[in-house]
């Protein structure tokens, strides 16, 4: 099977797809876009050690591998860009309210429908290949974990979608970002600054020190965030170092 050209290994079960894919790159030469999806994925992994949850056969979990050769490993973060981008453009032909919550994930309102993590490994200035791996909530209605907002399509629409329509239109919206590299990365980014989840007005944060009010005046091209603070401070945070607090 094959999806905008890209092969397409099909598991009944995985522990992870992103783990599956990174440990047959390192058995043998995997093509660009090389996509691994699982209908049942029994140990997903999420951004900064969690878990995933996704019920077996009801949503998207799927990785695929780039070997971006445009961009250096101090631009890493135009992948995490052009991939909630792509994601969100697809989203939102079925819903209205996407946006992007920083650093990826997407969000419909205040609530999560998708999660990516990306697995870059670099060698001296370059990515020598980057595993994306995308979980989207689909016709999940009951979500079993401690996750604090998850939300799928299904529960926003009542309606049931087909998961490898969704599936092709996601990779080759990531495909067709990834394309245009050379010549979109300012456009990539500013789409990416337009689509930000609550990147106007002010809003709650927390950071070491505890919590704060702050706007979004920036997202730097390595990834960091720029906050202002009502008193005027301006703080700039990797991600991990802050978290905005959600209703
Ligand atoms: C997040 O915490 O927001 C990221 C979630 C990423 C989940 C996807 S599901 C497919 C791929 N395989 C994994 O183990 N995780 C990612």
């Amino acid at each position: 099977m094959k999806i905008c050209n890209c092969p397409v290994i099909l598991l009944e079960e995985t522990l992870s797809t992103n783990n599956f894919l990174k440990e047959l790159c390192q058995q043998e030469n995997l093509e660009e876009g090389s996509i691994v999806f699982t209908s049942s994925q029994t140990s997903g992994r999420g951004q900064a050690g969690n878990s995933w949850e996704s019920e077996p056969g009801k949503n998207l979990t799927f990785s695929t591998i780039l070997f971006p050769k445009e961009i250096y490993a101090k631009e890493q973060f135009l992948l995490s860009q052009l991939v909630s981008l792509a994601i969100a453009d697809i989203l939102s032909e079925y819903i209205p309210s996407i946006s992007i919550k920083w650093p990826n994930d997407i969000y419909y309102s205040d609530n999560k429908i998708c999660g990516i993590l990306i697995e870059n490994e670099l060698e001296s200035n370059l990515i020598k290949s980057s595993i994306i791996g995308i979980g989207l909530n689909v016709n999940q209605t009951i979500f079993k974990s401690n996750a604090p907002n998850p939300i799928s399509m299904k529960q926003i629409t009542g309606k049931e979608y087909d998961l490898f329509i969704l599936l092709e239109k996601i990779i080759c919206r990531i495909l067709r970002y990834y394309d245009s590299l050379s010549t979109q990365k300012e456009g990539i980014a500013s789409r990416y600054k337009n689509q930000l989840y609550h990147s106007n007005g002010f809003y709650m944060f927390s950071d070491k020190d505890g919590e704060f009010s702050a706007r979004i005046i920036n997202v730097e091209p390595d990834g960091f965030l720029v906050l202002e603070t009502i008193h005027k401070e301006i703080h700039r945070y990797m991600f991990k170092q802050v978290s905005m607090l959600i209703k």
